[in-house]
């Protein structure tokens, strides 16, 4: 398969930030005699990856966490005890929108280094209208500036905030202001192309998220879920049943769940840096859900609490080497069906006519050595819509 989809010495042309043509490079000359040419000195290029999950504006890093749980803790027992995302959460809130947007740029450059074109980007660290219309004013403005594609996501339903968490009748209140104040200023402002929700025992229960889904799915946004992440609570299965464009995590997803996503358009996304970083040593069933027919696609969860990676290319060789996938899996579940994530699966994540230039051309000889060098950088330039990305 992997042979198959490879072409050696073609040139390819781009018009107005789309590809026009791919071709022997003397039939590409002849056609386009005029265009600026870039020589890939026969390098490898790929479409530009799409990394379809991130929470990239954060504050501090959680280094400390790392550490407790070598010791012994466990993430929701951190998170209990006021650490994890609530920690993420007042940090955030004490900084302000320019802050954040220095600190998500710089980490936006370390992401596209390791060569993603398209980065989805949540909020979900605020958790008060006005703290995650901040998180998402920082892509807003970040897009203005960046040659990258960015991807807003909502994810004001990432956790109950402890002020809720106090009250007896605070998960409820916190259901109703994601509902009826977050979400009409999101979809007012036109902040978001998705919403998300934090789907697991401990934070969203299956009912709250079908809520803050079905009314965000009437306010127009595209759904996805953090789904079965750490236990099976049918959170697949719902995502299926909504019509969700993605369901994420999945490590801990049912018989029921695997088959559910099979049989939907729904793409299970799996985030192996998250169950490696975590020290869990249970991964998503790549193989079962690819098998029964599922959609499959890799991102890096880039996140302070449990996968502070940028570097996509270091999932696709846990995608290879722990959950058993192909090359060729591996390298279209950060392409084609990292941007059927992302509802652009007509737009990107192809080397064709009538898709934007998103190229990344990688120091290697052969395309598997994309996911061999693990943790290496081997991206030597990427391009969006043709023009090139900045890396510093
Ligand atoms: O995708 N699971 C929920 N959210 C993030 C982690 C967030 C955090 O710990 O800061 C995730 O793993
Ligand atoms: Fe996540």
């Amino acid at each position: 398969m992997l042979d198959a989809a490879v072409r050696r010495d073609v040139a390819i042309a781009v018009d107005a930030g789309s590809i026009a043509a791919v071709g022997a490079l003397g039939d590409i000359e002849r056609d386009y005699p005029d265009a600026e040419r870039v020589d890939c000195g026969g390098r490898i290029l790929t479409p530009g990856l799409v990394d379809s999950h991130t929470h990239a504006v954060f504050g501090r890093p959680r280094h400390d966490e790392q550490e407790l749980r070598a010791a012994g803790a466990g993430y929701m027992e951190i998170a209990q005890k006021g650490g994890g995302i609530h920690s993420s959460v007042r940090d955030l809130r004490a900084r302000s929108e320019d802050d954040l947007l220095a600190l998500a740029r710089a980490r936006l450059v370390r992401l596209a280094r390791y060569g993603a074109t398209t980065v989805e980007v949540k909020s979900g660290y605020g958790l008060t209208v006005e703290d995650e219309l901040k998180s998402l004013r920082v892509v807003a403005r970040l897009q203005a500036e960046t040659s990258l594609r960015l991807v807003p996501t909502w994810l004001g339903g990432h956790e109950i905030p402890r002020e809720f968490r106090e009250r007896a009748e605070g998960r409820h209140e916190y259901v109703e202001q994601l509902v009826h104040e977050q979400l009409p200023r999101v979809v007012a402002e036109r902040l978001a192309t998705f919403a998300d929700v934090f789907c697991e025992p401990g934070v969203f229960t299956l009912a709250e998220t079908r809520t803050i889904l079905d009314a965000a799915r009437a306010g127009g946004l595209l759904l996805k879920l953090h789904a079965d992440e750490l236990e099976p609570a049918g959170g697949a299965e719902l995502a299926a049943d909504l019509g969700a464009t993605s369901a994420d995590h999945l490590a801990a997803i049912s018989q029921a769940g695997v088959s559910a996503l099979a049989a939907s358009d729904t793409v299970a996304t799996l985030l192996p840096g998250t169950m490696l970083f975590l020290g869990r040593t249970r991964q998503a069933p790549a193989r079962e859900l690819i098998d029964a027919g599922a959609v499959v696609a890799l991102a890096t969860d880039f996140n302070p609490g449990t996968s502070p990676t940028p570097n996509l290319p270091l999932m696709m060789t846990l995608g290879v080497s722990q959950l058993h996938m192909s090359v060729a899996e591996a390298l279209l579940a950060t392409t084609v069906n990292g941007a059927a994530a992302l509802g652009l699966a007509g737009s990107t994540g192809q080397i064709a006519p009538g898709f934007s230039a998103d190229l990344a051309m990688w120091d290697c000889e052969d395309v598997r050595e994309i996911p061999y060098w693990y943790g290496d950088a081997r991206c030597a330039a990427t391009w969006c819509r043709g023009e090139p990305v900045r890396m510093v």
